[in-house]
C-alpha cells in the first residue's frame, strides 16, 4: 500500500482522565482510557477496533471525530493535522454513529427534519421554496439508499424498531457526504438477525460510496466477516493488530485468545 492510499492517521494518541478520588477530593488520579495508540486506515477499509467494555475504544471514536481532545498524540486525515481543522469541516469528512441510535435522534422532530437538517448542513442550501423542495428529495434519497421508503419523512423516531433507527442514524451520517465514518457498536442493541442487515447495509455503502470505517466492537463475530483488519484492544492499549482471519486463527497475544474462547461459534 503507497501512502496516497492513507485516509487516516494516529500517532501515539492518548487520553487520560483526570479522576477526583478520597472524602473531600483532594486527590486527582489519571484513568488512563486511551495510553499511546497508533495506527492507519485505508481508502475503501474498513478496519476493526475489538476490546471489552472499558477498553478505551469509544474514546478513541470520540477523538477522531473531535468530540474529545487528546492529551497527548496526533490524529492526521489524509496527512492534515485535524487539530489545526475546523470543527465544522472535520464534521463533514469523519462522521461517527453510536450504538444506541434513539438516544441520538431528537424524538421531536420528524425523520424529514432530522435528515433534511443534515442535507442543509452539507450543502448550504437556501430556505426558498425551491431549495426546501430539494432538501426533501434529497433526504427521500437518502432514506431510500438505505433501504427506507422516502414516505417515512413525516413519522417520528419512536414510530420505527431499533434496526431502522439504526438506518435512520446512517442516513443523517451520509447526509454529510463523509469519507470516514466512526460505527461504534452499531449493532450492539439489534438482535442477531437485524445485525447482519445492518452491517451488509454498511459494507454496500462502502462500495457505492468509496467509504471508510473504524468498525468499533465488543463482539468479535461483528468484526469475522466485515473487516479486513483488526486491532484488538485492551486497557488503553492495542495489543494485536492484523490481517482478521489471522489474528483469528493464529491469535500472538492471550488476551486476544481470551477474547476468541469466551465468543458462541456462529454458522456462516
Ligand atoms: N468522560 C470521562 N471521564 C472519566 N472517565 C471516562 C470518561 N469517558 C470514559 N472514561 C473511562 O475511560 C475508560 C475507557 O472508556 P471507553 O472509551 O468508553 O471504553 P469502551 O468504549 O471500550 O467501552 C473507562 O475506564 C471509562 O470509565
Ligand atoms: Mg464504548
Amino acid at each position: 500500500m503507497n501512502s496516497n492510499n492513507r485516509l487516516l492517521e494516529v500517532r501515539n494518541l492518548k487520553k487520560w482522565f483526570g479522576v477526583e478520588r478520597g472524602i473531600f477530593k483532594r486527590s486527582v488520579s489519571n484513568i488512563k482510557a486511551v495510553d499511546g495508540v497508533s495506527f492507519h486506515i485505508n481508502k475503501g477499509e474498513i478496519l476493526g477496533l475489538v476490546g471489552e467494555s472499558g477498553s478505551g475504544k469509544t474514546t478513541i471514536g470520540k477523538m477522531l471525530v473531535g468530540l474529545l481532545n487528546p492529551t497527548q498524540g496526533t490524529i492526521l486525515f489524509k496527512d492534515r493535522d485535524v487539530s489545526t481543522m475546523k470543527r465544522s469541516r472535520l464534521g463533514l469528512k469523519l462522521q461517527i454513529i453510536f450504538q444506541n441510535p434513539f438516544s441520538s435522534l431528537n424524538p421531536k422532530l420528524s425523520v424529514g427534519t432530522i435528515i433534511g437538517e443534515a442535507v442543509r448542513l452539507n450543502n448550504r442550501t437556501g430556505d426558498n421554496k425551491h431549495a426546501q423542495e430539494n432538501v426533501m428529495q434529497a433526504t427521500k434519497r437518502l432514506l431510500q439508499t438505505v433501504g427506507l421508503p422516502g414516505h417515512v419523512v413525516n413519522d417520528y423516531p419512536h414510530q420505527f424498531s431499533g434496526g431502522q433507527r439504526q438506518r435512520i442514524g446512517i442516513a443523517r451520517a451520509l447526509a454529510m457526504d463523509p469519507e470516514l465514518i466512526i460505527a461504534d457498536e452499531p449493532v450492539s442493541s439489534l438482535d442477531i438477525s437485524i445485525q447482519a442487515q445492518i452491517l451488509n447495509l454498511l459494507s454496500d455503502l462502502k462500495d457505492k460510496y468509496g467509504l471508510s470505517y473504524l468498525l468499533i466492537t465488543h463482539d468479535l463475530n461483528v468484526v469475522r466477516h466485515v473487516c479486513e483488519r483488526v486491532m484488538v484492544m485492551r486497557n488503553g492499549k492495542i495489543v494485536e493488530e492484523g490481517v482478521t482471519s489471522s489474528v483469528y486463527n493464529n491469535p500472538e497475544h492471550p488476551y486476544t485468545e481470551k477474547l476468541l474462547s469466551s465468543i458462541p461459534e456462529l454458522p456462516l
